[in-house]
């Protein structure tokens, strides 16, 4: 019995000449746990997912694949598969051709998967023998998942893995990596997608500007953000600014406002007519403001987060950082 652990990296860093990519992250990842790394452009995640894989080596920390020590030389560790910046593939194949190179270079045996079965896994069946070249992006995605499927993975490393993808697509990948997990598989892959890392993740990284700036489950992500922004609708929008106004713990945020003078962003969802209301505040204060609304004859027409609680605790998190990153 090996270790439960798939990854176990101790403050890896990583610079490209005066760029620092990566700067002390940690990351645990346990086998049968799908686990999201997620964070702005530039954040590092490509990087990180790279030293999984074996394309690169760390400048520092320490950096443990399925229980074994990574070293200096560039090599893939055993049992790791997956992808950076889009799957490698070649276009004048059709995919099935493309699989079936690559099975050829794995060998058959006991720890290979068959190339008919992981095209049906990803639902590329009926293109199976098309080629590479005319695949849409989602398609190519899946097509290289099924490449990394071949070689039963201990650990699956996906870069961006839902990019491209229809909601056909998504819902293929979505099974994929849950069977794989269900199956005792550690899957890292990044995202951009607050809705693929509340579906697929247990787990999730928030990289910015090359440092974990939060990890955890991904229910303490959406709770460790303070109040949320919520739009508000009412049949009367003068009363229901006064009422808010004077309701402790409710602040009225000026809907008009560029999103960045709101603190964190808040893309106000283009509320640009005057009779709809943007709120900052806490449960137990909306809940009073609410009251109050209802017993000044106001009707509640609608009250909704302007983002998803994950959404705005990832902005939140990574707010500071992609301002640096746009000067
Ligand atoms: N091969 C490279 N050469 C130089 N700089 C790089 C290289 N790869 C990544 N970087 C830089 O490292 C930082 C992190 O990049 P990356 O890991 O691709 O971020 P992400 O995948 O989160 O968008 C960026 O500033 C990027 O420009
Ligand atoms: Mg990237």
């Amino acid at each position: 019995m090996g270790t439960l652990l798939a990854v176990r990296a101790r403050g890896i860093g990583k610079c490209f000449d005066d760029v620092v990519a990566l700067d002390g992250v940690d990351l645990e990842v346990t086998r049968g746990r799908i686990y999201g790394l997620v964070g702005p452009n530039g954040a590092g995640k490509t990087t990180l997912l790279g030293l999984l894989l074996g394309l690169a080596v760390a400048d520092s920390g320490s950096l443990e694949i399925l229980g074994v020590p990574v070293g200096r030389a560039l090599a893939a560790p055993d049992g790791v598969a997956g992808f950076v910046d889009g799957p490698g593939l070649y276009p004048s194949l059709t995919a099935r051709q493309n699989l079936t190179a690559l099975a050829a270079l794995h060998g058959e045996g006991p720890r290979t998967a068959g190339v008919d079965d992981v095209l049906h896994q990803v639902g590329l069946t009926d293109v199976a023998d098309d080629r590479a070249r005319g695949f849409s992006l989602g398609m190519r995605q899946r097509l290289g998942l099924a490449a990394a499927l071949l070689a039963r993975p201990r650990l699956l490393v996906l870069d961006e893995p839902s990019n491209g993808l229809d909601p056909a697509g998504q819902q293929h990948v979505h099974g994929v990596l849950t069977r794989l997990a269900a199956d005792g598989t550690a899957v890292v892959l990044s995202s951009h997608r607050m809705d693929d890392l509340e579906a697929l993740c247990s787990e999730v990284t928030v990289l910015a500007g090359g440092r974990a700036v939060f990890s955890g489950p991904v229910g303490e992500l959406a709770a460790a953000h303070g109040p949320l922004d919520y739009r508000l609708v009412t049949s009367d929008p003068p009363a229901a600014r006064r009422l808010a106004a004077g309701t402790p713990g409710v602040r009225v945020l000026d809907a008009t406002r560029p999103p960045h003078e709101t603190g964190p962003p808040c893309d106000t969802g283009a509320p640009r007519d005057p009779g709809r209301l943007v709120v900052r505040a806490p449960v137990p204060a909306l809940d009073t403001l609410v009251a109050a609304l209802v017993q000044a004859g106001v009707a509640v027409r609608e009250l909704t987060p302007v983002v998803s609680p994950l959404e705005a605790a990832f902005l939140a998190l990574t707010a500071g950082q992609q301002q640096e990153a746009d000067r």
